[in-house]
């Protein structure tokens, strides 16, 4: 049985692309920081920010899937200023640099890289670090694929709820797709083993909704009264922000049926 290597696998989209992966019989190896508690799959300790514990993860690996990244905004669920001036590198940049070189010494069939749509235009430095990790991928000898996702429901989520003591919401009236992290690992997991390589079709959600279409849903699932204050931009501005409407693959899950999925409230009571 061949073995796919996972790395993120104990972020959002990697432990959907581990159940995935998992459901359909596949032999998995996850590298983390902190390994966990599945036995269903391998655990291989190391640090992309380091290369410390890599070498050895490729063994036998015929596949590599990565999914890791280090983005202040999406951990703790907030923008701050300093996120407008630098975004580490060391995961996304120089750990992306040492895993395909390491793929090349281990001579690894298939690296699948994760990335985000609408890169070229963003200003972010988070984007500009992405961005920087992909032109690695491209450049590189392997055989290599590369999908990029629209913004994942969870991370709308978190921004939105990081809101909640505002009393009006300045929102920008701007159009988007964001995606759930489950269906773009459906798609992750076909195009690793669908033998097609390349820039892959970019993946986004099924509605192309205003921004403060997305807020006004999650101010309903979430029972809250706060006034939107839509604010207009630019299309260059929204652009350089990443509100763009992807083409190519669409998920399924809606955002209201996410949050219904995700209401917790609901958690709670369960
Ligand atoms: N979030 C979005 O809206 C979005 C949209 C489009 C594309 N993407 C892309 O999708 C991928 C996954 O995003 P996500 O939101 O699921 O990420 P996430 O939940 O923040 O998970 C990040 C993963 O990377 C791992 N990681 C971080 N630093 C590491 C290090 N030094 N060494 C090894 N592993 C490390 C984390 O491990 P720990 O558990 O140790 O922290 C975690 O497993 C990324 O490529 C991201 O750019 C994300």
């Amino acid at each position: 049985m061949t073995l796919t290597l996972v790395t993120g696998g104990t972020g959002h989209l990697g432990r959907d692309i581990v159940d995935r992966l998992v459901g359909a019989g596949h032999r998995v190896r996850v590298f983390a920081r902190s390994p966990g508690l599945r036995s269903d799959i391998e655990w291989a300790k190391g640090d992309l920010a380091t290369g410390t514990g890599l070498r050895e993860a490729l063994r036998d690996v015929d596949t590599v899937i990565n999914a890791a990244t280090c983005s202040p905004i999406a951990r703790r669920g907030g923008i701050r200023p300093i996120d407008f001036f630098r975004s580490p590198s060391a995961v996304d940049v120089e750990g992306t640099e040492r895993l395909l070189s390491l793929c090349e010494d281990a001579e690894i069939r298939h690296v699948l890289h994760v990335s985000i749509v609408g890169l070229e235009e963003a200003t972010l430095p988070y984007a500009r670090v992405k961005l920087a990790g992909e032109r690695l991928v491209r450049a590189s000898a392997l055989s290599w694929s590369i999908i990029r996702a629209m913004p994942f429901y969870y991370l709308l989520d978190r921004l939105l709820s990081g809101l909640a003591w505002l009393p009006v919401w300045p929102v920008p009236t701007t159009l988007f797709n964001p995606v759930d992290s489950s269906d773009v690992a459906d798609y992750v997991v076909t195009c690793a083993f669908d033998g097609i390589r390349g820039e892959r079709a970019e993946i986004g959600g099924p509605e192309d909704l205003d921004l403060t279409a997305f807020a006004r849903a999650y101010l309903d699932a979430r029972r809250l009264h706060r006034n939107i204050l839509p604010i207009g931009l630019s299309e260059a501005r929204a652009r350089g922000m990443g509100f763009v409407v992807s083409k190519g693959v669409r998920g399924r899950l809606t955002w209201a049926d996410w949050l219904q999925r995700n209401d917790p409230g609901l958690r709670r009571v369960a």
